[in-house]
């Protein structure tokens, strides 16, 4: 079988249907391994792996860092907020003394978005993009696109709707490019003040009625308020924001269909989702795409290990 068309993960952009459809067939057995009483395989015993993180994480950073165990890499951490970064170190300084240290890959989270491919250009390591600023998280958004397949199989003409803070979201860039590559029909769906014009271009449908959208989709995928981001006012309140964009009970049993409900994490319960939608049985599948990330973070490693 043939390989990746590229030996970084910098965004979903740069990566191609056959690459994202190599990525799950080989998080499908990596899968089956995490299912096993001995969760581990060798596959990358003797490769060194950095998780360079710049901004907070929960999710991707564990996830990759079990990700990596679970393959046998060796493993370093490094957060900036306790490094000499606070000292002034440039993030080139502080990479290249990392990879001094004979490091064969770099899982980067950073705060500005292009980080990483700025990284891609001066060093030889391979990298992966952890997330950079507003601009692309494509690990999330592989993790998002193999838990829809595993719950509506084959994603073509499928339609799936992002709710909530495009505008400050590289979880929702990422999820168009990669749903449009699969040929799933995209939507996203938010107040006007946090959808981009520029989506009008990415050939998405936009809407800003809440109803009316989870009427559409089979799939709402819905982001989280970044209020840290936001240092103007996008609307004139949480509570409003909530009443007129949030995802409730309420308004999917006045849909009654079935709608798979997810959310990449973490959660702001009571504002862009209520937690009897979010813990919903039988619709949300929030914790499954936290247990999938694990599977297609080792497909990702193990097939970017393989590349020159
Ligand atoms: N989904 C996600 O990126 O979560 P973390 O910020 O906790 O990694």
């Amino acid at each position: 079988m043939a390989g990746l068309s590229t030996r970084h993960l910098l965004g979903i952009k740069y990566i191609t249907r056959d690459d994202i459809n190599l990525i799950f067939e080989t998080a499908d057995n990596f899968k089956e391994v995490l299912n096993r009483p001995i969760k581990k395989v060798p596959s990358l015993r003797d490769i060194t792996i950095a998780n360079l993180f710049f901004e907070n994480s929960t999710r991707t950073r564990m996830s990759f860092e079990l990700a990596e165990k679970r393959l046998a890499a060796d493993v370093v951490n490094f957060s900036a907020s306790n490094s000499s970064v606070k000292k002034g170190e440039t993030l080139l300084d502080t990479v290249n003394n990392i990879l001094s240290m004979k490091v064969d890959m770099v899982v980067m989270r950073h705060p500005v978005p292009g980080a990483p491919v700025f990284l891609s250009k001066h060093i030889n390591a391979k990298i992966i993009n952890a997330g950079d600023g507003i601009h692309e998280h494509p690990t999330q958004a592989l993790l998002d696109a193999y838990s829809m397949r595993e719950q509506l199989g084959d994603l073509e003409g499928k339609k799936i709707c992002i709710f909530g803070d495009i505008l400050h979201s590289r979880v929702a860039l990422s999820n168009v490019f990669c749903l449009q590559k699969l040929g799933a029909k995209v939507r996203v769906c938010g107040p006007p003040t946090l959808i981009p014009k520029h989506y009008a271009k990415l050939g998405v449908e936009i809407s800003y009625n809440v109803k009316d959208s989870l009427k559409w989709c089979d799939v709402a995928n819905i982001l989280r308020i970044q209020l840290e981001r936001q240092d103007i006012k996008f609307f004139p309140s949480l509570r409003e924001y909530s009443t007129y964009f949030g995802i409730n009970k309420q308004l999917l049993d006045e849909i009654g269909k079935k709608i798979v409900i997810m959310h990449p994490g973490p959660i702001n319960r009571g504002v862009e989702i209520t937690s009897d939608v979010a813990d919903l049985e039988g619709h949300s599948i929030i914790l499954k795409q936290v247990e999938n990330g694990v599977a297609v973070r080792m497909a990702i490693l193990y097939q970017l290990a393989q590349m020159d």
